[in-house]
């Protein structure tokens, strides 16, 4: 999730550009950089890995003025492909062409070896990087030669993934073109200047009349005006609007928190996390340094993590351990390293972190690595320290999380991990070909469901209002509903500093019962009706047990759950999935109640109090 810019007009680029990164940064900050065109052939170029003020720093040290230019473009990076560097920083050159990306070209590997085989130098070790050569091959040799705009367009016709492009060249300097496929880019239309933003917080404060980009369209741009088009140059429509948000609105997309706008990310979060990992019928890492026969030899797998990457690692171990029949155990990484746990070289322990900075998870690799396990971090920040020192990574592309809560990391976090799964069944042969390609193409369908339920969370939060003034909640769920029930507990804990605890259902009787009383709200993860057999009679019992102590029970189960729709004083449908997927489901209006309850009671949802977002002590 990078930020993109670009402006075509009357004033100079840079501080247009450089004002519009600061806006941006919120969408990563692993390096941040700048193309102005100099309106007499030539483009000037300032990268710097770090945040934008290590890019500010730079060009003031080489002297603003010397970018002098009214076409500018500029980027700010949230890292996948290639760790963040001045290195891999964008835009990226080639020749008189520069660009940047946002979002994972997934045939990058195949263009950079034909690029290779033809002699072009790649600096970079980005996907993005293969984007600037191709264009710039385009403009030197073959059908499109010497024409800017049909070169963009057969340049994007090569490209498979999802990807918001800029390109530039300086023979061209009055023309931007850009082009979106599944990532945001929204244009911004001024008075004889046109600007491009990943969002519209990019521009917001020089014009409000913007143009949305339909999905596979292409925008050429000059200071007088726009064209659209699709990708064969057929005219396409964009959606003109007025912005009617003030800035800080802008910059959270119209919510009233980072949170709210993150858990509405997350179709986006599991999609993006799914990109790429699934070529010629196989699964693949992003960096793995453990070989094949190494993933085959495994024999036991420990999981480590806090939090909520700790509740995604226990969601993990029912798929691992039913794809690979390898034992799997999760543990709190604060407590992993102190029990003297056995370990030796036929062990995996997954680490898993969105900040890659958690000491806790850091120190339970660095114990896992002097015992000589083998450690393959998930995380979704790129460069960060868990993953430089893990054996291998595979990387969630959530996107930068800046509400405290975890929300759109924990749902990719769960995604990422079943991929972990799959990759150790397919290495260990313990799943056919055909039976992973079948999960991850159930994988694929889960972020359509998952934006059915984001957009259905209203009556969610008029629960949460209802019960805003409770002193205690539980929440029960059996199989993957118990970790479930952990994430709405932890997340109602946190934000709206409730008394919350979540059970496996089962161990109610043999103790917790004794919390419910009159009105007690429970919370309840229904299994899917594929799994109605025992899991589901056994939690109708369940509810029944709570229900006669005079607890009031909120269940979550499948739209056409009729058998415990009576049972329920209030019922929130949720589509149907397997059961090992239905956590990237069921999660969701946890999040949603613990936000609308801490709202109502007047927190700061983003920042809740005695927590920060990256935990770097022990
Ligand atoms: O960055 P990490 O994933 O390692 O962080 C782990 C926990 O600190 C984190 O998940 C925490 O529990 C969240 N605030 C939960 O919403």
């Amino acid at each position: 999730m990078c930020g993109i810019v670009g402006y075509v007009g009357h004033q100079a680029a840079l501080p247009v550009v450089v004002e519009a990164l600061r806006r941006m940064e919120y969408r990563g900050y692993d390096s941040s950089g700048v193309a102005v065109l100099d309106g007499a052939g030539a483009t000037r170029v300032e990268k710097k890995e770090g945040k934008l003020a290590n890019l500010e720093a730079a060009l003031d040290a080489a002297g603003r003025g010397s970018f002098a230019g009214t076409t500018g473009i500029g980027h700010t990076r949230w890292a996948t492909h290639g760790r963040p560097s001045d290195r891999n920083a964008h835009p990226h050159v080639s020749g008189e062409v520069a660009i940047v990306h946002n979002g994972i070209i997934e045939n990058f590997a195949p263009l950079r070896h034909e690029l290779e085989a033809a002699g072009v130098d790649l600096v970079s070790d980005t996907d993005s990087e293969v984007a600037a050569h191709l264009l710039a091959r385009a403009m030197d040799d073959g059908p499109t030669a010497g024409d800017f705009v049909a070169s963009c367009r057969a340049v994007l016709n090569r490209l498979e993934g999802a990807f918001t492009l800029v390109f530039s060249h300086a023979d061209h300097p009055d023309t931007l073109v850009a082009a979106r496929r599944s990532t945001p880019l929204v244009l911004g239309v001024g008075e004889d200047e046109m600007f491009l933003g990943s969002d519209v917080a990019a521009f917001i404060d020089h014009t409000r009349d913007a143009v949305e980009l339909g999905q596979d369209t292409v925008v050429v741009m000059r200071a007088d005006g726009y064209e659209i088009t699709d990708f064969a140059g057929e005219p396409a429509e964009g959606r003109p609007f007025r912005i009617d948000w003030d800035l800080e609105a802008a910059e959270k997309g119209g919510y009233d928190f980072f949170m709210l706008k993150e858990i509405a990310e997350q179709p986006d979060a599991v999609a993006d996390t799914l990109l790429g990992h699934f070529h010629d019928g196989r699964i693949v890492l992003d960096e793995q340094r453990i070989s094949d026969q190494e993933l085959r030899d495994v024999d036991k797998v420990f999981i480590v993590a806090c939090g909520s990457a700790y509740h995604s690692g226990l969601v993990a171990k029912y798929a691992i351990e039913h794809w690979t029949r390898l034992p799997c155990e999760v543990e709190i990484a604060s407590e992993f390293r102190y029990r003297d746990p056995v370990l030796d070289r036929s062990t995996l322990v997954v680490a898993i972190s969105q900040s890659g900075e958690t000491a806790d998870t850091l120190e339970a690799v660095r114990h896992a690595k002097s015992q000589k396990a083998r450690v393959l971090a998930v995380c979704n920040t790129n460069g960060s320290q868990i993953p430089r020192e893990s054996d291998a990574v595979l990387y969630t592309h959530a996107g930068p999380e800046i509400g405290v809560a975890s929300t759109k990391a924990y749902l990719a976090q769960i995604t990422a991990n079943y991929l972990v799964g799959l990759a150790l069944a397919q290495a260990r042969g313990t799943k056919y070909p055909d039976e992973v390609a079948s999960e991850f193409r159930q994988l694929e369908k889960m972020p359509e469901l998952i934006q059915r339920v984001v957009d259905s969370l209203e009556p969610v939060r008029a629960i949460a209002r209802e019960l805003a003034d409770s002193k205690s909640v539980l929440f029960l769920g059996r199989h993957v509903g118990y970790p479930t029930a952990l994430e709405g507990a932890l997340k109602l804990k946190e934000l709206a500093y409730m008394h919350a605890e979540g059970f496996p259902a089962g161990e109610l009787k043999h103790g917790p019962i004794a919390l419910i009383e009159d009105g007690l709200p429970v919370f309840v993860v229904m299994p899917p009706i594929e799994g109605r057999g025992v899991l589901h009679s056994k939690l109708v019992s369940n509810i029944q047990e709570i229900k006669a102590r005079g607890a009031r029970t909120i269940v979550i189960a499948e739209e056409g759950d009729d058998v415990v729709r009576p049972l329920s004083d209030y019922f929130i449908p949720i589509p149907t999935s397997t059961t090992l997927l239905q956590p990237l489901l069921a999660t969701i209006p946890y999040q949603a109640f613990a936000a609308e309850v801490a709202a109502a009671r007047g927190y700061d949802v983003d920042k809740p109090r005695n927590l920060a977002k990256s935990v770097t002590v022990e």
